[in-house]
């Protein structure tokens, strides 16, 4: 499809390479110097939010509320085409996705930070490619044994050891229909299937950032522990954990950005 001809294509003064994709507890980015705010349409609707342009750690960036402003869109009702197809126009190459997840692995308690190299997808029903099969949308059946980009990866594992912060390297991610949580029953599956969190917008995030040749990574902060894995109130330890992790998250970030902003 021609992207050539689009709001973002033509509007946008800045072409920052990296995004942020913020999730739940990161709706906004504080410490990051708002230069703009672009309100674009796509092809498939609107992005979840405007596209904010800032500077953090003397790098532009752009940052997009994957929930909507106020955090009001559920996982499953997210315009991830829009969102995806939005910073692709934008002029970005690199995104990064904040995922506040439940742990099923024991090595992964809340509070732990991780970065997937791979998925499994547990979700109906979205939107989930742009070769739909409408006319023009073309068909191409993409390569996705690599879900999570090693560049992106390793730029979020070199920022996380120079900020002296424990980043786990390798898991794999469920991603569930939400917005409910799961089960305990569902969570012993999850488990018996290999997969290490659980999440609910890495998919169809992850493919179609694939399918326009984004590279993508998801930095996986654990705020609880799955339903059945520990005991307590699940709403109660998300609260606590995000409110403690998410500077963290911008320290590693920060020094991520500068990686990944290199010409060529
Ligand atoms: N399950 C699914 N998604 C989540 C969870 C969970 O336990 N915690 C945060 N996001």
């Amino acid at each position: 499809m021609d992207m050539s001809n689009s709001d973002a294509a033509q509007l946008t003064p800045h072409r920052p390479k990296v995004a942020v994709i913020g999730g739940t507890g990161m709706n906004q980015w504080p410490g990051l110097e708002i230069l703009d705010s672009m309100k674009v349409d796509t092809p498939f609707g609107a992005p979840s939010a405007p596209l904010v342009v800032g500077r953090v750690a003397g790098v532009d960036a752009i940052f997009l509320a994957r929930h909507g402003e106020g955090h009001k869109i559920p996982p499953h009702a997210i315009n991830y085409r829009a969102n995806l197809w939005a910073l692709k126009e934008a002029g970005v190459e690199y995104v990064i996705a904040i995922g506040a997840v439940g742990a099923i692995a024991g090595w992964f308690a809340p509070g732990g930070l991780a970065l997937p190299d791979d998925l499994i997808d547990y979700t109906s029903g979205r939107e989930h490619t742009y070769f739909d099969g409408r006319p023009g949308s073309g068909l191409k059946h993409i390569e996705f044994n690599v879900p999570y980009a090693p560049i992106v990866r390793e730029a979020l594992l070199k920022a996380a050891k120079a900020a002296q912060i424990e980043l786990r390297d390798g898991a794999v991610m469920a991603v569930t229909q939400g917005p409910r949580l799961e089960s305990p029953g569902e969570i012993r599956r999850l488990k018996q299937d290999g997969c290490d969190m659980v999440g609910m917008t890495s998919m169809p995030e992850a493919g179609l950032a694939a399918e326009l040749g984004l590279r993508y990574a998801c930095l996986a902060v654990s705020v609880n522990w799955a339903p059945g894995i520990g005991s307590g109130d699940i709403h109660g330890q998300i609260e606590h954990w995000l409110a403690l992790s998410m500077a963290k998250v911008r320290a590693i970030l920060e020094r991520a950005l500068p990686e990944l902003d290199v010409p060529g």
